[in-house]
């Protein structure tokens, strides 16, 4: 054993007692990035080189602030991503439904394909499509000039780490309620993580005093803001596009009627996160095909 790593496993039960949830994890990645090294070379940090700045970073985890608030860094698929103050930090669940849609738009087989990601936060979504789809056009639309903050920082790095993606994300200021009036009818793939929490539900100080509210709340059951993703891809998407809209584990059986036959949807489905939960709800628009 080394000093820092004796260190870390103090840090551990500290982190724990405070009710952190992945508490051996948190301690070592905040000792990576405190002594600027990979997580997997710890234990080569030598006792003279132990920076006691670590114990500020742990107290800052300790009293329930995001793990990527201190680092400054999330990783979501193949990026990483500047999050802090102002940004919802994008989550694992989110990168399944990303997934499904990067395969959803490879078997489309365009050229160039239009999609919209319906607030974008810190843009995770977006730009995992832009880098993973190739030639896709992907318009962001975020409403909260603080959160467009951060999109535009990680488009900009982003486009440094893989040329490819520069100038495939378009970041558009406003509502999605009312958003890119010149594509309707022209979207090939609509995809939204939107606020879907109920009004007064109980979340973990990490979500509660540090993801910006206007990503959280949905109303009273949650579901407001998908609503208005419904009707907004039902405007937005050609006649067999394909729409992709997150929701919590309990939202399943409601948000599958939101995009029910009778408003024009097809071959509507219910998809689960890598815990089983459901998790994203897909569905086709017109009439010609069934969404798989
Ligand atoms: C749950 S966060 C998702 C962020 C990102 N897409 C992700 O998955 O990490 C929801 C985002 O939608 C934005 N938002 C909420 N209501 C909006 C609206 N009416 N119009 C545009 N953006 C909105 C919030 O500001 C927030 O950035």
């Amino acid at each position: 054993m080394n000093l820092l790593l004796d260190e870390i496993t103090v840090a551990a039960s500290r982190l724990a007692e405070a009710g952190v949830e992945s508490p051996r994890t948190d301690a070592e990645l905040i000792a990576a990035h405190v002594h600027g090294v990979a997580r997997g070379a710890l234990h080569t940090v030598p006792d003279a080189a132990f920076d006691p700045r670590y114990w500020d970073d742990v107290a800052r985890r300790a009293s329930r602030e995001p793990l990527q608030h201190i680092t400054g860094l999330a990783y979501f698929r193949y990026l990483e991503l500047e999050v802090g103050p102002g940004v919802f930090v994008p989550r694992q669940e989110t990168e399944v439904m990303t997934g499904w849609a990067i395969d959803a738009l490879g078997e489309m087989d365009i050229a160039e394909p239009v999609v919209a990601d319906l607030g974008t936060g810190s843009g995770a979504i977006a730009l995992a499509i832009a880098q993973e789809v190739p030639g896709a056009r992907v318009h962001a639309v975020e409403a909260d000039p603080l959160a467009r903050q951060w999109t535009e920082r990680n488009i900009a790095r982003c486009g440094e780490a893989a040329p490819h993606t520069a100038g495939r994300v378009m970041l558009h200021g406003g509502d999605f309620a009312s958003a890119l009036p010149g594509l309707s009818g022209a979207v090939d793939l609509v995809i939204s993580n939107p606020p879907y929490i109920p009004a007064g539900a109980w979340v973990p100080p990490e979500v509660g005093e540090y993801d910006p509210a206007t990503a959280l709340w949905g109303g009273a059951d949650g579901l407001d803001a998908i609503r208005v993703i419904e009707r907004v891809a039902r405007r937005l998407l050609r006649s067999d596009g394909v729409v992709a809209v997150e929701h919590g584990a309990p939202q399943g059986a409601a948000v599958y009627w939101v995009f029910a036959e009778e408003n024009g949807w097809r071959g509507t489905l219910n998809h689960i996160d890598l815990a089983g939960r459901d998790r994203f709800v897909t569905a086709r628009s017109g009439r010609s095909s069934v969404a798989g």
